[in-house]
């Protein structure tokens, strides 16, 4: 019995040396290999192949990122446990992302490019962090993350879940009920939302008008979350000052969209944080050992909920 790695053959060449090293027991194939798909018992992968059914013998598969959207739940058997990615490289670079794209934001560093562009030599005034509020879309395991590492720049924090939390030093908010509560408290929002049904378009007009006039946007989520044309609308409104998109709908933009020339955006493509194969290995190696011990895996989606 083995594990398939359904992805590119650098990374899969770091997985398997040290699967090797931590499960020898195991035999390990790249998708590049000629395999008796019988002996498949996990799969690590992006996308699920459409013929996955011919993996019998299949028990858990693994997506190689900390999203599952892109996954088509109604091909994958339902015996099947879908893993998600939770592995310390993805959640540094991600605390790295949003301590950068924040700051960015509360420094006015958008309009100090543009600025720039024109020549232009002039202070803008910003509030003090205190006076700053971040709010977070969705308080998982990467917006906790994210949060630990704002904590000592002084920004009231604040979140918005679907079930209820407490969380030391953050004004935690959840359900659809309290949402425009917690917008009219938000200065920079920061979405790390998984994109379900439930959370596709939801950074639309209706939302930006519950947003204190002039806040700002970091979008780490999923580009369908995003309804394109009214964000524009809220920035050359001035209902918005500022985005950071680091993902996009489609990726990337057609050429000459009206985003990629945006003064008051910036765009990255979906590089916010990126698997990293020497942890991820070790991280799928222990969720196989749980599996194999009878324990839950870490990062097991609730396939109802869809994240
Ligand atoms: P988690 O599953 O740990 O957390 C998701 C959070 O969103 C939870 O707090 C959850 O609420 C909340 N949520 C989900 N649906 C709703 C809803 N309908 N209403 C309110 N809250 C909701 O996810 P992660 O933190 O690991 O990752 C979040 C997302 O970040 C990923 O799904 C992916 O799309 C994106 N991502 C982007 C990357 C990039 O490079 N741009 C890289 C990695 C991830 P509750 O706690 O109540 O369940
Ligand atoms: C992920 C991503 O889900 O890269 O890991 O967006």
């Amino acid at each position: 019995m083995g594990f398939l790695f359904n992805s590119d053959a650098a990374r899969g060449a770091v997985f398997r040396q040290i699967f090797a090293r931590e499960l020898p027991d195991l035999e390990f194939y790249h998708c590049s290999e000629n395999i008796d798909s019988d002996k498949v018992r996990y799969l690590l992968t992006w996308n699920v192949p459409d013929d996955v059914s011919r993996y019998r013998n299949l028990e858990v598969l693994f997506s190689i990122g900390a999203g599952v959207d892109q996954f088509k739940p109604e091909i994958i058997p339902d015996h099947v446990k879908v893993v998600r990615m939770v592995e310390d490289g993805i959640i540094r670079m991600m605390q790295e992302y949003v301590v950068l794209g924040v700051l960015a934001l509360h420094r006015e560093m958008l309009a100090y490019r543009e600025q720039q562009r024109r020549a232009m030599w002039q202070a803008l005034t910003s509030p003090q962090t205190a006076e700053r509020r971040v709010g977070f879309l969705g308080l998982g395991m990467l917006a906790h993350a994210a949060i630990d590492r704002l904590k000592p720049f002084g920004f009231p924090l604040a979140a918005w879940s679907r079930s209820k939390k407490l969380v030391e030093g953050v004004t935690c908010f959840h359900g659809e009920d309290q949402l425009a509560g917690f917008l009219m408290e938000t200065d920079i929002l920061v979405c790390l939302l998984p994109l379900t049904e439930q959370t596709r378009g939801i950074l639309n007009a209706r939302l930006f008008s519950f947003l204190p006039t002039g806040a700002r946007l970091l979008h780490v989520g999923r580009g369908p979350q995003l309804d394109q044309a009214a964000l524009i609308e809220a920035l050359d409104g001035g209902r918005l000052a500022a985005a950071i998109l680091d993902v996009t709908d489609p990726e990337p933009l057609p050429e000459g969209h009206a985003l990629w020339s945006h003064p008051k955006v910036m765009i990255t493509p979906h590089i916010a944080s990126v698997t990293q194969p020497h942890t991820a290995a070790l991280s799928v190696i222990e969720n196989i050992r749980r599996h194999r011990a009878g324990k839950s895996p870490i990062g097991l989606v609730d396939r109802t909920r869809g994240y």
